[in-house]
């Protein structure tokens, strides 16, 4: 069943001290009865914190990112076994920052996908497509091609945890937002793009979001198109009362 989800991606934001003042505000602006699943995506190190602050609470916590192997020599990583053990079970990959900053290619992505879903957790997997990609028309095959590297490896029965979020990297942090006409249309390519690969039933019941510039204002129009269901915030999740809007615009 295709749930409606908004997703707070707090980026490199919000120390120990802020992230308790804005889970605080959160949960007393959370509506009391809401179909949507909210879920907020702090910093590693304020994971704990958010997991235990939240713990009765219909607000899930997410991972930014994790490292593909179980543990090893990798100075700085975290692993899925990391992040299971203080309670999260959702982890953010393919964030176009970690691929355009941190190079990350689509096969590392996928293998970073392998790994959360072997551990039986849910992947927002992140893609989208650059202005130049936009402007030459080739948006339509850059996005098929970071779903069929970074992603369609996995099985048929793993899509239960699986959450595609279709971020257009010119619409990420600008203002920019993409018309709901151009999220529409991008997303219904993807649905289509899903049945090709793993047929009518998975492609109709996987969760899309949309994340690129989405703001208490643009919010209610975008998510009213057939195939969004919710966003993937940034900028607008760092206030309370905005990303609340946001939920409630669903
Ligand atoms: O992951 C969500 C983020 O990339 C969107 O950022 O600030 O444009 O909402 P923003």
């Amino acid at each position: 069943m295709r749930k409606k989800i908004v997703a707070g991606n707090w980026k490199m934001h919000k120390n120990a001290e802020q992230t308790e003042d804005l889970l605080n505000e959160l949960i007393d602006k959370m509506p009391l009865e809401t179909e949507v699943q909210v879920i907020v995506a702090p910093t590693f190190i304020n994971l704990a914190t958010a997991v235990d602050h939240l713990e009765f609470i219909a607000i899930d916590v997410a991972a930014q990112n994790m490292h593909q192997a179980e543990s090893g020599a990798f100075t700085g990583e975290i692993s899925a076994d990391m992040l299971q053990n203080v309670g999260v079970n959702i982890v953010i990959l393919g964030h176009s920052e970690r691929r355009a900053i941190f190079n990350e290619t689509d096969a590392l992505i996928a293998s970073k996908v392998n790994t959360a879903l072997e551990h039986d957790m849910t992947v927002i997997f992140c893609f989208g497509e650059e202005l130049k990609d936009r402007q030459s028309k080739n948006h339509f095959n850059v996005v098929e091609n970071q779903l069929r590297d970074g992603l369609f490896s996995i099985q048929a029965s793993d899509w239960s945890n699986v959450v595609l979020a279709y971020e257009p990297v010119w619409a990420i942090g600008t203002g920019e937002t993409a018309s709901p006409e151009q999220a529409q249309e991008m997303h219904e390519f993807i649905r289509e793009t899903v049945r090709k690969a793993y047929g009518s039933d998975i492609a109709e019941d996987v969760s899309i979001l949309y994340g690129g510039s989405v703001k208490p204002e643009n919010a209610k129009e975008i998510f009213s198109k057939p195939d969004v269901d919710g966003g993937l915030i940034g900028g607008a999740a760092l206030k309370a009362d905005d990303f609340m809007a946001i939920v409630n615009a669903i």
